[in-house]
């Protein structure tokens, strides 16, 4: 649909410039900390503009960023040829399909993309089926606020924030899905991301593991 494209053009085209300050305040410094935990083969679903790249560490040794958006894709495509090209391929799958059998992954991330996905839970279900057993899924989301204010704020606006910011969700649970998925959550960081909007204020970031056996 041709609104929906235009959507995406400018989306691709301001995100790096709309997010510099939520980036110098906090985001850098979380994504750094956060990748340090990263390691083998790693998937990362909804890669952007490609923020994470500078922080993945000498212990990941496959690197698969995943974007479906064309536009996204391409301004990530421009990075990667500067960027740890040797162990690196981009492609375009969904977070709800990915064409990758059971168990491929040690590690797959998600920052800020949860909020925009079609279904959560069909998305962490395809993230706990790709990892392997005591895979590491890395996460940092913004979710719904704890202020029933806020709440009663983000509730309204939703419809007309997700259709200008790319289906971003604002009252999402984000933090219960992934324990309702089957995951263990062994660190869980709540705090909020200075400089952004009360409604998108919140965030979580943290690890989860997939069990060692594979029933959830
Ligand atoms: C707010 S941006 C976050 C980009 C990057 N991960 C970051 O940390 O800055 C959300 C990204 O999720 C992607 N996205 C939206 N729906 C998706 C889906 N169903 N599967 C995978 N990625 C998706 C968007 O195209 C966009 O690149």
């Amino acid at each position: 649909m041709p609104i929906k494209k235009i959507r995406s053009f400018l989306i691709a085209k301001s995100y790096d410039y709309a997010m510099r300050s939520t980036e110098k305040n906090c985001l850098q410094k979380w994504r750094k900390e956060l990748l340090s935990h990263a390691k083998g083969d790693l998937l990362e679903i909804g890669a952007g503009t490609g923020v994470n790249l500078p922080h993945y560490p000498e212990a990941v040794t496959r690197i698969i960023l995943s974007e479906p958006d064309q536009q996204m894709r391409k301004n990530l495509l421009r990075k990667t040829k500067k960027n740890q090209k040797d162990r690196l391929d981009v492609t375009h799958w969904d977070a709800e399909a990915i064409e990758m059998p059971d168990a491929s992954f040690d590690t797959i991330v998600s920052t800020l993309v949860l909020c925009s996905v079609s279904s959560l839970e069909n998305s962490l279900q395809e993230i706990y089926r790709l990892l392997r057993p005591n895979g590491t899924f890395l996460f940092l989301e913004h979710i719904i606020s704890n202020h029933q204010p806020t709440r009663n704020w983000q509730h309204r606006i939703e419809p007309f924030w997700s259709f200008c910011a790319g289906d971003c969700r604002l009252t999402r649970d984000t933090a219960t899905a992934i324990h309702s998925a089957g995951f263990r959550i062994e660190q869980l960081t709540e705090a909020p991301m200075t400089g952004a909007p009360a409604f998108v204020r919140r965030t979580i970031r943290g690890t989860a593991k997939k069990s060692l056996t594979t029933k959830k």
